[in-house]
Parts: C-alpha cells; structure tokens; sequence
C-alpha cells in the first residue's frame, strides 16, 4: 500500500500511480515503478475562489491577423544541422537531442558550439558524463581548440542554473539531461523525476533569458528517449541522431519542431577527426561504378527538401527451413509484407518456398511509401535473376490491388537522377522530365513484365 504522501513513477513512460505494482498499468513494463515523494502533477492548478477576478486585470488578448516577426535564428554554421533546425536554432527555445550511445551526439555538438562560437556566438558545453580533460582532447583531435567555448563538467543542476546566470549565453549545451540531478528531489539521477525537474528548470532559464539549450538524451533499444520521454513534450524541437552500426553515416532527423518542417534529414559522416557534412547525399549512398546486379534497384526518394538516390538490395534464394525467412534493413517489415504479398496475387511471383532478404544500402532508413516499386522492382529482378539497366532509377507507390500510383514531386525526383548521369526510369504513369526516357506504368504487373523481358525504353 502506498505510504501518505508517496506515489510510483514509471520510469519508463513516466505515468504515476498511487500503488506499487510488479508491471505498469500504462506500459505493461516490468519492475519499472519507483516510489518517488509526492508533488502536484504538472498542469495541476490552484483552485480559484469563485467572485473574485484574476489579479492583474486578467488575459489581454491579441487577433489573429497581427504579423509576428519571424524568429531570429542563430545559424551555428554546421549547414546540416542548421537546415534540420529549422534554418538555425530560435533563441529561447529548448532542443531535445536524442540517439543510442555512442553514435555520435557529444561529437556533433562540440562542433556545433564551436562553430557557432568562432562565428561569435557565446557558447558553452557542459558535461556531466565526461571529464573536462576528455571533452578537451576531442576538441583538439577534431582540430576546434582554438573555439572560444566555455568548457564545464558539472551535473549539479543548481551549479549549473547559477553559472548561467552569471553570463549571457547564446547557446548552451547539456549533455547529457540523465546525468543532470536537482538537490530538490530525492530520486536518483536519470529517474523520470530527476529528468523532468532538470529539464523543467533548463526549458524555463532558456524562455526566461533568451538562451538556445540543446539538451542530450540517450535513448533506450526499443527507440523511447529514456526517461525523457517526458521531456519531449517540454521542449521545442526534438532531434534525433541515427546510424546503422558498421556504417560511417549518420543521419540527422527531426521528430518535433514548433520552428520548422520535421521532415529535414542532415546527413553526416564519422571519420578520425569527427564528422563531416555530406551534402550531397546521393554520391554516398550510391554506387555509380560498375554494372548493377540482379536484386538492386535505385530508388529516386526525397527527405525532406532533398532528392537522395539510394539503392535497394534484394536476395531472394531457396528456403532451407520450413518457414521462409524475411529480413529487412532500413525498411519497413510490414510493406516488405504487403509488396511479396502483391507481387505474388498480382503478378505471379511465388515467394512462399524463399527466403527473402532486403537492404537499403549505406544504412539510411526510407519510409516513403514511394519506395515500394523501387523494393519490388528489386525483388522481382532477384526472384527471376535479371538486372536493371544501370542507368535506369525507380520509384512510386504499389497499392493492394497492384495499381502503381503517382507519387510527389515526380520531376524533382527525374531531375536529380539525370544530374547524376542516369538516363532512363521506371515510374508511375505520367511522370515526365527532359533528359530522361521514363517506363512509364499503370500496373506492378507491367514493370515485373519489362524486368522479365528486359523491355526497357531507348535512353
Ligand atoms: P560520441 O560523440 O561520444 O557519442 P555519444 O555522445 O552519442 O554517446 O561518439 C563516440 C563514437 O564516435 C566513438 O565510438 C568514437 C567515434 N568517433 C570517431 O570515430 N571519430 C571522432 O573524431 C570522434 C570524436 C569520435
Ligand atoms: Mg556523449
């Protein structure tokens, strides 16, 4: 039973219960249910005695048709992160910065404070999960000592709260928001309620002086923030860093920005002295050399406000097991589902005997639906062993009923492939663009029949 005055947090989804239990009513997590001192939910409100007006004459409202002044934004100079910002960060807004271990967040944001900084922003990075002396040889591996940034290794939240104080700061950098713990509660650090308290006050001394704070958080393996999951509906914008493990790229995404479009990609690569920008993503991703086997397929996708070329791999090979095996990198299992199942009902393949194996090279992750001809046309190409022109790109929607629907940006999608010396296409119909011979088809049947056939237009 629970003792007066105390309460269980989840310290996986943050609900709060007034009983302890083995699982999580909200999560089903198991042994996640902490007992922490009780305070008043956030949100929860005093009540207002009735008759009595607000104090200080009440709301003052505004209409709808005044212009606000677009945000002023401080540009850190690292373009990738910049445009997945929104263009710069806001100041006074908070960023949730989040990523597995180890992929790279330390490394990105001391080059981006130091960035901004010899731009002659006034920044500083304070670490609670490594030494002064340690953040100071990456900085000097990286070649960023001459950055005027002020350095600290601190997790007392209110050390921290008052060393801001003292001086204007532009932008500040915690890393990371687990390690952070507030005198002002008893719970240990990287519990829901040390994490939420320290953002609390971090996302408040940020609105109430004007300062950026980008806030490091690591996430647990099944891709929830840890702990600050509760954070993410603080702060303004939530980042998250990515990359496939073997692979040198990272992929930077943004899940939530109150200043900008979510559907930016920066791309990165991590090298001996830190990572540097790709900004042209589609040399990276792609192998122009030498002739392309069966099973790939270059897929003309978008991110963001990017054409990126990326090729799909498939391997469709005899099943030695009873239950055919599916694996899939960088796409969605549930659409690798559904094309098999269309290219098997509608077009005569049969997958049930096979195993079947897709990849997205170079470790990026596609989820546009625009991608399912690309995959089919690589799995058909395997499954009958016959490869796609080496100059030829892929891309539309597959509906259930095996109709190949137009996608968006269809030219823009043609007009990079073409700047990138490929000369024919397989899309949906109507899709059109000088320099480039499209195969344009109504059906997944007609494109499985041109990879059967080889029947592919003059480039
Ligand atoms: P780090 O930024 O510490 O990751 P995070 O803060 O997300 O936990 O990055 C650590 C990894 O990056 C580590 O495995 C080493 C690698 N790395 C390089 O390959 N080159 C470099 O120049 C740096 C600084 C790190
Ligand atoms: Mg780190």
């Amino acid at each position: 039973m629970a003792r007066d005055g105390a309460v269980y947090a989840c310290q996986v989804c943050g609900a709060v219960q007034s009983k302890w239990a083995g699982q999580c009513p909200a999560c089903n997590a198991w042994n996640s249910l902490v007992e922490e001192a009780h305070s008043a939910p956030p949100g929860a409100m005093a009540p207002v005695k009735a008759g009595r007006p607000p104090r200080g004459g009440g709301l003052a409202f505004e209409t709808l048709e005044q212009i606000t002044p677009a945000a002023p934004r401080i540009a850190t100079g690292v373009a990738e992160f910049d445009r997945v910002c929104g263009g710069g960060v806001v100041p006074g807004s908070a960023i949730l910065l989040g990523g597995d271990p180890g992929v790279g967040k330390s490394t990105l944001l001391l080059q981006v404070v130091a960035s901004a900084a010899l731009r002659g922003a006034s920044c500083a990075y304070i670490s609670g999960e490594e030494a002064i002396e340690q953040v100071r040889g990456r900085a000097h591996r990286m070649g960023l000592a001459l950055a005027p940034v002020k350095l600290a290794a601190e997790t007392s939240l209110r050390a921290i709260v008052d060393g801001l104080k003292r001086d204007a700061f532009d932008l500040v950098v915690i890393d990371s928001i687990q390690t952070m713990w507030s005198d002002a509660h008893e719970a240990g650090p990287g519990s829901v309620t040390q994490v939420r308290a320290a953002a609390g006050e971090l996302v408040r001394l940020a609105k109430r002086r004007g300062v950026a704070v980008i806030l490091v958080g690591h996430v647990t393996k099944d891709g929830a923030i840890a702990g600050p999951r509760v954070v993410e509906h603080m702060v303004d914008a939530v980042l998250s860093f990515e990359g496939e493990r073997g692979y040198p790229f990272r992929i930077l995404r943004g899940a939530k920005n109150r200043f900008g479009a979510t559907d930016e990609i920066g791309v990165f690569e991590m090298g001996d002295s830190g990572l540097r920008e790709v900004s042209n993503p589609s040399a990276l991703f792609l192998d122009t050399s030498g002739e392309r086997a069966a099973g790939a397929a270059v897929f003309a996708g978008i991110e963001g406000s990017r054409p990126v070329l990326v090729e799909f791999q498939a391997l469709v090979a005899p099943s030695a097991y009873g239950t055919p095996r599916r694996a899939v990198v960088g796409w969605d299992s549930g659409r690798l589902a559904m094309v098999l199942a269309v290219l098997e009902a509608r077009c005569g393949l049969n997958f049930g005997d096979r195993d079947v194996y897709l990849n997205v090279a170079g470790g990026l992750r596609i989820t546009e639906p625009a991608a399912d001809l690309a995959a089919a046309a690589a799995l058909a190409s395997s499954a009958l062993d016959q490869a796609l022109p080496q100059d030829c790109v892929v891309f539309g929607e597959i509906s259930l009923s095996g109709d190949v629907r137009a996608v968006s940006r269809m030219e823009g999608r043609l007009k990079e492939a073409a700047k990138l010396g490929f000369r024919r296409a397989l899309a949906p119909l109507g899709a059109e663009s000088a320099g480039l011979a499209t195969a344009g088809v109504q059906r997944l049947g007609d494109a499985v029949r041109r990879i059967a056939d080889g029947a592919w237009p003059e480039a």
